[in-house]
């Protein structure tokens, strides 16, 4: 076995199963592992890996060693990782992994340091902490890096903002731009999974509730709608006046994060900005409020500063911490104000990963074929790919659709008829 750092190596069968069970629900991933054991796109490529450690991207890392890369992984989150998946992937899947779940700063640290000793020649991120390091403290490794991967939206503003400032060295393909990726993944993906995470933590009753979504981007559009969905009555904050627009359309209250602060049981946000809530907010908040982060960092609420104001603090179930006001209100804090969909819960689901992770590998074996094209700046996916995806999404659910007659393709491409 290769040097790794997890939990407890004993809790690998448990994860074998977990990464078996989501393997299931990944068909259009396993498709392209097949093909990737014929084909070895990737062969001896070294990717060093920073994404959650989760089943899901178990499966994406057994696609890249069947595509013929020696690829090794760390967490992107202090406390997205399943310790039992992280020893699976040592022990069943020789894949040297570094995630320890609620493991403190230092330690995040030293295992994306860990994850960069592979000297890779390729990155796979989400969120760009891994690319920062490897661009401020790892910079003697630059050279032999060519190209990389970016999972999320957070991840792909902060390398735009790089390259902007001409500080990128190598290609990145932003995976989150895959249509195949926001429009399902971000949205039915966190609408999901970070309601599920709230339920987890403190098994409250939406219907009924007030529910205050930060951001109305897909993240935000996904679980207004799912709180919605649950009987919640939702309001919207959103500095955007177009979102803010479609949000007043799609029928939920809008309103400023000072007004809102009032009316929340829950508020939940997913802005990829940060203090959304903050010191002013809190004194007015409710007895009993809930806040749970579904961005990307934990820094959408200003919990420095609730710690200043609160008496005492303490956990009153896991992931839930209780934060005692002077007046005796109590406010509650899911997942230590990181992203609840993983901290309390296991994540997207494997359906919704699927396609997600289908555009990492098809991105990387695009990047391969490319390298000699390309500069180093942030490129979309490629629509072909994009269409792919989508194509055996559907094919695996079993759905066909509608193609066009030659007819109505001559049709669409001219501009000759009119009324
Ligand atoms: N991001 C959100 N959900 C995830 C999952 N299940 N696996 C990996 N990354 C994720």
């Amino acid at each position: 076995m290769r040097p790794a750092d997890v939990a407890d190596p004993g809790l690998a069968d448990a994860g074998r199963l977990r990464i078996e069970w989501s393997d299931r629900q990944m068909p259009v991933l396993a498709d392209i592992r097949q093909r990737f054991e014929r084909e070895r796109p990737l062969e001896g490529w070294r990717i060093s890996a920073c994404l959650h450690v989760t089943a899901e991207t178990a499966n994406l890392m057994r696609t890249l060693a069947a595509g013929g890369a020696d690829a090794v992984l760390c967490s992107s989150n202090p406390l997205s990782t399943q310790d039992d998946v992280a020893a699976s992937l040592v022990t069943h899947f020789d894949i040297p992994t570094y995630a320890i779940k609620g493991e403190d700063r230092d330690s995040y640290y030293a295992h994306i340091a860990a994850a960069l000793d592979h000297r890779p020649q390729v990155t796979m991120d989400d969120g760009a902490d891994l690319v920062n390091e490897l661009h401020t403290r790892r910079q003697e490794l630059l050279d032999e890096v060519v190209g990389g991967t970016e999972e999320t939206t957070t991840g792909v503003i902060r390398l735009r903002a790089m390259a902007k400032a001409g500080k990128l060295a190598y290609p990145i393909v932003a995976v989150n731009e895959a249509l195949t990726k926001h429009l399902f993944d971000n949205r039915y993906g966190t609408g999901q999974s970070a309601i599920d995470g709230i339920l987890r933590a403190t098994n409250i009753l939406f219907a009924g509730s007030t529910v205050v979504v930060g951001g109305y981007g897909w993240v935000g559009r996904g679980i207004a709608t799912r709180a919605h969905g649950m009987g919640a009555s939702v309001v919207v904050v959103e500095v955007d006046p177009i979102r803010a627009l479609e949000a007043a359309m799609d029928g939920f209250r809008v309103m400023t994060a000072a007004e809102a602060a009032r009316l929340g049981d829950v508020f939940i946000s997913g802005t990829g900005n940060l203090n959304v809530w903050g010191r002013h907010h809190f004194p007015e908040m409710r007895d009993g409020a809930i806040l749970a982060n579904a961005g990307h960092f934990n820094d959408e609420f200003e919990l420095g500063a609730l710690e200043e104001q609160a008496q005492s603090s303490r956990e009153v179930r896991p992931f839930t911490r209780e934060y005692l006001m002077p007046d005796g209100r109590r406010i509650y804090v899911l997942a230590d104000g990181r992203l609840v969909n993983l901290g309390a819960a296991e994540g997207h689901p494997a359906m919704v990963m699927d396609m997600s992770f289908a555009n990492q590998a098809l991105g990387l074996e695009w990047l391969r074929e490319h390298l000699d094209e390309l500069e180093p700046r942030v490129y979309g996916i490629p629509e072909g790919i994009d269409r792919e995806v989508a194509r055996l999404k559907l094919e695996s659910m079993g759905v066909h659709i509608e193609p066009m007659t030659p007819e109505q393709k001559a049709y669409s491409e001219s501009y000759e008829s009119g009324t």
